[in-house]
């Protein structure tokens, strides 16, 4: 089968960060075409880096043109990096399916 999943990061709660004003979410979404792996490691270093500048923390998985997603960090930096997601041309119908403060 040709399915491909990849971590990039797990989990982690960045103790220099206060845990009051944590929050977390998780998204599916649909990827437009399926993606190589190439293209996901072009997708992986801009999550990274921005990810990093932004203190903001999670995994993403794909495999089969699902991308399942889970982002923590302060309020305003995760839904800073959200809206970006949210407006990405490689993937559709995002939805929602958890946020929850940590
Ligand atoms: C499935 C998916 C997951 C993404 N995850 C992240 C992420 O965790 N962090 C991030 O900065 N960009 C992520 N991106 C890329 C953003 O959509 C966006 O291209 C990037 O943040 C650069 O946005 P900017 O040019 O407005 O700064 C993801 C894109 C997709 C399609």
């Amino acid at each position: 089968m040709n399915s491909s999943v990849f971590v990039y990061k797990s989990l982690y709660i960045n103790l220099a960060i206060d845990p009051n004003f944590m929050e977390y979410l998780v998204y599916v979404s649909t990827a437009k075409k399926l993606m190589s792996d190439d293209e996901l490691l072009d997708l992986l270093q801009t999550a990274r880096i921005k990810n990093a500048k932004y203190n903001v923390t999670g995994m993403l998985l794909y495999s089969e043109g699902t991308f399942i997603q889970a982002l923590e960090g302060e309020k305003e930096d995760l839904y800073t990096i959200y809206k970006a997601i949210e407006l990405d041309f490689r993937h559709r119908n995002i939805i929602l399916m958890i946020t929850r403060k940590c």
